[in-house]
């Protein structure tokens, strides 16, 4: 069997399980959030390590504005401080930093600093990795057949939804127990495999992106199709 890890791939990660991780040890959320953040730099590296074209995390959807004021502000500030101290570092190292989501919504300033760290950044080759913020994938469907028109292309109406020519997820994992999408890159990961990792986020580490590599590579991607495996060769 091939494997599924000779080209670059698109993963994609729901970073879920910074509350209870918080409240389990009786801290406040906000501090499974900050834990949170502290846990990405190294998976961030390992992925581009490891081969990952394209990393998207879930860092806000645009249903978390259903959350307390207080908590919305923390996940705000949390953004600010993380595009503050990692922009230089995403220069030096090769990232590429894109924001998807909408940003009219965001409070002062935010999206003027998501612009520029984008701006800064987008020589970046190493890896490519986008931050979903203030995201809704069933928003950006729609926006995106708002513009259309009836014989728009599945490619073409594809870019339209990515905004910025992503590939189709490969390898889309989940933390935190739950297995659902949550409204993250539906039209994308119409073909992911899902992984599902019984870690909260903060917990998560470079050993268990490696776990997830395994099972994808582990996985046989027929996209529909067959392979010979499955007696393509032999149907009559
Ligand atoms: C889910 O935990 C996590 C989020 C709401 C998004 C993830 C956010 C971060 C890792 C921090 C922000 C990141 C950046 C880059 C600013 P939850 O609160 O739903 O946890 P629970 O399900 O245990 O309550």
């Amino acid at each position: 069997m091939q494997s599924n890890l000779h080209k670059k791939i698109h993963a994609a990660l729901i970073m879920d399980g910074n509350g209870r991780w918080a409240t389990w040890q009786g801290l406040p959320r906000s501090e499974g959030h900050e834990a949170g953040v502290r846990a990405i730099r190294p998976v961030v590296e390992a992925a581009a390590d490891r081969g990952i074209g394209t990393l998207t995390l879930y860092a806000f959807s645009s249903d978390n504005w259903r959350r307390p004021q207080a908590e919305i502000d923390v996940l705000m500030g949390l953004l600010r401080t993380y595009l503050d101290a990692e922009t230089k570092s995403f220069v030096e190292t090769g990232v590429r930093l894109g924001v998807i989501g909408r940003r009219d919504r965001l409070p002062d300033g935010l999206a003027e600093q998501i612009a520029e760290a984008e701006r800064m950044t987008a020589a970046g080759e190493r890896i490519h990795l986008r931050i979903a913020f203030d995201y809704s994938a069933r928003d950006r469907i729609l926006a995106a057949a708002r513009q259309t028109w009836p014989h728009t292309p599945r490619d073409e109406f594809g870019r339209m939804i990515t905004g910025d020519g992503a590939a189709d997820v490969d390898l889309l994992i989940r933390t935190g127990g739950e297995r659902r999408l949550s409204d993250f890159l539906l039209f994308e990961s119409a073909y992911a495999e899902l992984v599902f990792i019984d870690r909260m986020w903060p917990d998560f580490r470079p050993d268990h992106l490696d776990e997830a590599l395994a099972e994808f590579a582990r996985r046989q991607r027929r996209f529909g199709g067959l392979t010979d495996a499955d007696g393509a060769a032999k149907v009559a």
